[in-house]
């Protein structure tokens, strides 16, 4: 089978009809995509720029998750928004790419368990108006210990409810499984954010991620919305690049982000300097590609 059958067939599962997130009453505007799954349908209860919680997930390992919290944020931040990561990742990738430890504490973990409040979790990192919650090593216990807790995916959320408003913007930067971090990060998220790497497969994740946030929606929060699907990594000189975005485009109509991130060395490589692209090399096609979806996001000019 050509990739580009391939890639037509994984993006046929993930039009499987999804009860939560059309649950709003809302008739599907198209065959292909379920109407609340459009970015400007009724599920979205807010524009984007009304949104204050954003989940970046995909189960789907490195498809630009923390690259696209840590610089998007950063750009929110450099708009004049008042920006916090919250890195629910035992990775702490974001936590490292922002120059911090990888133990630095107090943490995500500690407000999880309970041993402080969100507000004395929050470090300054060295971008102005971005303040990050680090990850913690104990996170790596936290997806078995959570279970054994009732009421534990609700723990972020309420957490992060008294700093709703101190921040525009929170991102929460999530691992790459459906597991008990990410179900409280699409717990204490009004939208969600899926990056999708341009290639064949990356694909292979979105139908099992759009229908983890219908769950998420259904039995825990309803307010819960796709923000939209970013195309990352892209590759616009490849016929396999260009194919996956015309799919993904045609497949979801109004829920792919006009935004595409390239793919930029720039990027990849700003984590080991400890700052986001936009400070590490502003002047980059990454950076510029951050600072459009920063605009797109905050609604800004
Ligand atoms: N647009 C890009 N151009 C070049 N490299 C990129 C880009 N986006 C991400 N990368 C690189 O690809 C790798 C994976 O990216 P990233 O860590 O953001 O993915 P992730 O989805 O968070 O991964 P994980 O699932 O492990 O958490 C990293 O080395 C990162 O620097
Ligand atoms: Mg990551």
């Amino acid at each position: 089978m050509s990739p580009r059958a391939r890639s037509a067939e994984v993006l046929e599962r993930s039009e499987r009809p999804q009860p939560g997130l059309v649950g709003r009453g809302v008739a599907a505007r198209s065959r292909r995509a379920p109407a609340a799954l459009s970015r400007g349908s009724a599920a979205r209860t807010a524009k984007l720029s009304d949104v204050g919680v954003f989940a970046i997930a995909n189960q789907k390992g490195g498809v630009g998750k923390t690259t696209t919290a840590v610089n998007l944020a950063a750009a929110v931040a450099a708009a004049g928004h008042r920006a916090l990561i919250v890195d629910i990742d035992p990775q702490a990738n974001a936590t490292v790419g922002l120059g911090q430890p990888r133990a630095l504490s107090p943490n995500v973990y500690d407000v999880l368990c309970g041993a402080c409040d969100a507000e004395q979790a929050i470090h300054e990192t060295p971008v102005d108006r971005l303040w990050l919650m680090p990850a913690g090593s104990g996170l790596v216990g936290a997806s078995v210990e959570l279970p054994t807790v009732p009421g534990s995916e609700r723990r972020l959320h309420d957490a992060l409810a008294p700093l709703r408003e101190r921040f525009s913007f929170v991102l929460i930067d999530c691992p790459p499984s459906l597991g008990p971090l990410t179900v409280n990060a699409l717990v204490a998220a009004d939208s969600v954010i899926v990056p999708v790497q341009t290639e064949y497969f990356a694909l292979e994740g979105l139908a099992q991620v759009l229908d983890t946030i219908g769950l998420i929606q259904r039995e825990f929060n309803p307010r819960l919305s796709v923000g939209g699907l970013l195309l990352t990594m892209h590759d616009n000189r490849t016929r396999l690049g260009r194919d996956v975005e015309r799919d993904v485009r045609e497949h979801f109509p109004g829920l792919v982000f006009d935004t595409v991130i390239p793919r930029n060395i720039r990027l990849s490589e700003a984590p080991s300097f400890g700052v986001p692209v936009t400070l590490h090399a502003p002047f980059c096609a990454g950076s510029d590609a951050y600072v459009a979806l920063a605009r797109e996001v905050a609604g800004d000019g």
